[in-house]
């Protein structure tokens, strides 16, 4: 049965923004999914506690690349708490949604940020904050949380 992706969706499948990495990140994070086993890596440039500059690389599924793609673009220019703060349902919505099979593969890119976003904090030897924990959510989309 073909899956119905939409335009925005295939857009950034064929376009991903911000693909590849970075030499002098702020913050770095890596994180696999539960449910396939794709890898994602997602770096940071932060000054001034505004991300100025994000680059990602996946190995994973076309889902996956679209929305990290969208992910990247919702929070570059924005500040680390706003970014702490991106759900995967928003990048889902951001991309005009996903077939349902494939929500999951959105969780690769939440998770990612916030795994980039523990390690900025843990290399300035600041606390980190609870919502840069990865998966406290209970979501239940990627099936990480049982
Ligand atoms: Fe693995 Fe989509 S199937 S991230």
């Amino acid at each position: 049965m073909a899956m119905m992706y939409s335009e925005k969706v295939q857009d950034h499948f064929a376009n991903p923004r911000n693909v590849g990495k970075m030499e002098d990140a702020d913050g770095v994070g890596q994180v696999g999914n539960a449910v396939c086993g794709d890898i994602m890596k997602m770096y940071l440039k932060i000054e001034d506690d505004i991300i100025v500059d994000v680059k990602f690389n996946t190995f994973g599924c076309g889902a996956a690349i679209a929305t990290s793609s969208m992910a990247t673009e919702l929070i570059k220019g924005k500040s680390v708490t706003e970014a702490m703060q991106l759900t995967n349902q928003a990048v889902v919505e951001a991309l005009d949604g996903l077939p349902a099979v494939k929500v999951h593969c959105s969780v690769l890119a939440e998770e990612a940020i916030k795994a980039a976003l523990k390690d900025y904090y843990e290399r300035k030897g600041l606390p980190v904050p609870p919502e840069c924990q990865i998966c406290d959510h209970d979501c239940h989309a990627c099936g990480g949380c049982g």
